[in-house]
């Protein structure tokens, strides 16, 4: 039988399954380059950092990610150069890769790389083994590695502030416990003040213990300002906050300092146009002092202190471990000449008690407070030195848009005066000493020990009391409310406060509510007398 002659049409259908065929067969042929470009895409658009090495640790692939954290010329590189600037194996060794070469296991480690700008990213990478060689050994192994920068960062931040707290709560426990000691210790101070300034009023001045005498007073003046430091530390005992001029505290206080040290070249670069701060002058005059004092020890008393006054903001506050609260600050610095101090010493400076004075020179409590004082007033204080090469002191402190108010200095030495003082404190010791002062320099004087007693006394006295002398911390009712129930009496109620420590706030809260001044214990006679004439002469001046 012969074959069929293919005619036209039948041609014409074996073309179209030949070329069908071919059509399938091209498909099947072209499938392994499509999978391939699928599996690059893929590979590329991973966010996660992808390269592959060799056993030399050539860089033999790598995916975009990769190339743009490293640079476009990585491949043919050596892995330890591109992503850690080394000229040999990273330590220790064997590195991941090369343990995934040698047990062809996956392995994982987190490691720091340096990117091309040469800026450090933090890497959680994944070494597998890629390719195998006909005996089934590894031939290529792929790090997949994820930039957890980020989150190392705010893990760091957040260890950073849990130290920070911290610190702030050992402060806060230790700064209760030195407000308290602080609060005893004045009280205890106050009545030996007290006795020792009725003595010396009574007193010629040729009598032989008067020297003696003095001598305790002194005494207790360095109590106190140990006391006042303690309060400091502790963040109370900013009362009597005025709008000041820093720069002509500094002056005040630099005159006195001058006069003392002779061999000390102060150079001044004052801002004139620096804003006011609203400060206790007394507590910043505190600071200033011991900084200078330290100072002046650190240059054996001779050498330069260089004074710096600045308006800054809180942009200009980069690179503090703190965080500057935005807004407008008056900058001091206080640079000397001096020894200078290791990274140690710096490390301890602002802990009460540090010392590397001897015994009698230095309670180490300077500072302490300095810290405590500013941090009350809202700024910051920092230290920079280095030894044998001198010391900054930077303290920062909110500039205020308010006028500055003039401290009136007031005369020194007993004024004598007349009134009736209705005197309130709790310590029937101090009561007493206080009268017996009060009255030695001509007023009559009510007593009352709480502030039950002190509402009643006043509510049946009020028109013969010219002024109240009110301790801040008493049983039934303290200082505050007293001061309150009073000025619903009298809205016109004359009150100095005294405290020789006051719970948190309470007397700046009592001194924003219009009292009229404020006294720290131990007082001597003269402050006392000096306080109550400003105020009575206000008083008078008024009517
Ligand atoms: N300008 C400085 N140069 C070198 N060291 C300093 C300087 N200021 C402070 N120090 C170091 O810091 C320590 C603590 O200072 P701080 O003022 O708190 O206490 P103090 O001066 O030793 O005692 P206090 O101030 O209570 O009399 C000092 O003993 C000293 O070692
Ligand atoms: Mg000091």
């Amino acid at each position: 039988m012969m074959a069929d002659k293919p005619t036209y049409e039948k041609l014409e259908s074996i073309i179209k399954e030949l070329k069908a065929e071919l059509v399938k067969s091209k498909q099947i042929e072209e499938s392994p380059r499509e999978n391939k470009e699928k599996f690059n895409v893929m590979l590329q658009s991973i966010g996660d950092h992808m390269s592959m090495m060799d056993k030399e640790l050539n860089i033999i692939w790598a995916n975009k990610t990769a190339k743009k954290i490293f640079g476009n010329d990585i491949i043919g590189r050596k892995c330890f150069e591109v992503y850690h600037k080394r000229k040999s194996s990273c330590e220790p060794y064997p590195c991941l890769t090369l343990k995934t070469f040698q047990d062809g296991k996956v392995h994982e480690h987190y490691t720091e790389v340096i990117d091309k700008n040469g800026e450090t990213i933090y890497f959680h990478c994944t070494a597998n083994v890629a390719l195998r060689d006909k005996k089934g050994k590894p031939k290529a192994v792929i790090e997949l590695s994820r930039d957890i920068t980020e989150q190392k960062r705010a893990e760091e931040e957040k260890s950073k502030l849990e130290a920070r707290l911290q610190v702030a709560q050992k402060m806060e426990a230790i700064g209760t416990l030195a407000g308290g000691i602080a609060h005893d210790f004045n009280n205890l101070l106050m009545s030996i003040q007290g006795n020792i300034s009725l003595i010396l009023l009574d007193m010629d001045s040729t009598y032989p213990y008067r020297k003696r005498l003095k001598n305790i007073e002194k005494q207790v003046q360095r109590g106190a300002k140990l006391t006042s430091h303690l309060l400091g530390y502790a963040r109370k005992g900013k009362y009597e906050v005025k709008a000041i001029d820093l720069n002509q505290l500094l002056e005040d206080i630099l005159e006195t300092f001058a006069r003392t040290r002779k061999q000390i070249t102060i150079q001044q670069d004052f801002a004139e146009d620096l804003s006011v701060i609203e400060a206790d002058a007394g507590q910043i005059e505190q600071v200033l002092l011991n900084i200078f004092i330290n100072a002046s020890d650190a240059m054996h008393g001779c050498g330069n202190l260089i004074l710096r006054s600045i308006n800054v903001t809180h942009k200009e506050m980069k690179g503090k471990l703190y965080k500057p609260k935005s807004g407008n600050y008056v900058l001091l610095t206080v640079t000397d000449t001096g020894i200078g101090m290791n990274k140690k010493t710096i490390e301890r400076i602002f802990d009460p008690f540090f010392t590397t004075k001897e015994m009698g020179r230095g309670t180490g409590l300077g500072l302490a407070s300095a810290y405590g004082i500013i941090k009350a007033h809202g700024g910051y204080i920092d230290v920079e030195s280095k030894k044998g090469q001198g010391t900054t002191f930077s303290i920062y402190i909110p500039a205020s848009e308010k006028k500055e108010q003039q401290v009136v200095k007031t005369a020194e030495g007993v004024i004598k005066g007349t009134g009736t003082v209705l005197l309130v404190d709790d310590e029937k010791i101090i009561a007493k000493v206080g009268q017996d002062l009060l009255e030695a320099v001509g007023y009559r004087v009510l007593i009352a020990n709480d502030g039950k007693e002190t509402i009643e006394v006043y509510r049946k006295n009020w028109k013969n009391i010219d002024i109240v002398i009110l301790d801040m911390v008493m049983p039934n009712s303290g200082g505050g409310e007293a001061y309150d129930r009073m000025k619903e009496i009298n809205p016109d109620v004359k009150v100095l406060l005294s405290s020789g420590y006051s719970i948190d706030g309470e007397a700046t809260n009592i001194l924003e509510r219009g009292c009229n001044g404020f006294i720290q214990k131990p007082f001597n006679i003269n402050d006392l007398s000096q306080k109550i004439r400003k105020i009575l002469e206000k008083k008078f001046s008024q009517h």
